[in-house]
């Protein structure tokens, strides 16, 4: 007589339902909640450009090295306030990260509020932090003869930039650093939990 474990069909309907189960246990159901709950005091939708910009995030993968998720542990505080709920209902899918190789996003737009900072790094981060691992991304830049009216030109330091160029700013990377700069943590009414 055949045993369970002898049955191919007991074994994937087995390790299926196993993994429905987490699935939904670890990841929808806790996704589902975060979408749900209210709002905290001070959170705001995104505008339409940030809101673009989240989606150069997400496509760039800023994600696989940032986490937007500070957790309640005293090596932590360097990146703000222990995160809570409330924090991400305007933030779905919530871009949490699991890896954090650069640092915590979460309130990166108090920590550098300036965006010629945010687009001289994404261009080139050496240019800004000696020795950084971030990848540049300079598709998100146009290198010109010379500046059309209306462009974003950034300054990037002479030692980085191609010699007698310009560098303007995608729309692309306006809207990215403009999501950047709107990451901001709102203030908790009560001390942190
Ligand atoms: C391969 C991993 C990696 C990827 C991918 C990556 N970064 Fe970084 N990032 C880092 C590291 C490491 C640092 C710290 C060194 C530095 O500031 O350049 C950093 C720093 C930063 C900082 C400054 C943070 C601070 O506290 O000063 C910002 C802002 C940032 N990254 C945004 C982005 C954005 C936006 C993207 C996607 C377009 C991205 N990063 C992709 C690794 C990465």
């Amino acid at each position: 007589m055949r045993k369970g474990m002898d049955h191919v069909g007991v074994l994937v309907f087995s390790a299926a339902a196993i993994y429905a189960t987490l699935a939904i246990l670890i990841g929808v159901i806790p996704g589902t909640v975060l979408s749900k709950s209210p709002a905290g005091r001070g959170v705001v939708p995104l505008d339409a450009a940030q809101a673009r910009g989240r989606a150069v995030y997400v496509g760039e993968g800023c994600s696989y090295c940032h986490t937007q998720f500070v957790r309640p542990l005293a090596q932590d505080r360097v990146w703000g306030r222990a995160s809570v709920a409330g924090d991400y209902t305007y933030s779905t899918p919530q871009l949490l990260g699991t890896e954090r190789t650069g640092p915590d996003l979460s309130n990166i737009g108090v920590r550098q509020p300036s965006d010629v900072w945010h687009s001289i790094h994404l261009y080139q981060p050496r240019s800004l932090v000696t020795g950084s691992i971030m990848p540049p991304y300079p598709w998100l830049f146009v290198v010109k003869d010379k500046a059309d009216p209306g462009d974003v030109v950034v300054n990037v330091p002479a030692a980085y930039a191609p010699p007698g160029k310009v560098i303007v700013a995608t729309a692309d990377e306006q809207d990215l650093v403009a999501y950047l700069v709107s990451l901001k943590q709102a203030a908790l009414p009560s001390p942190a939990p």
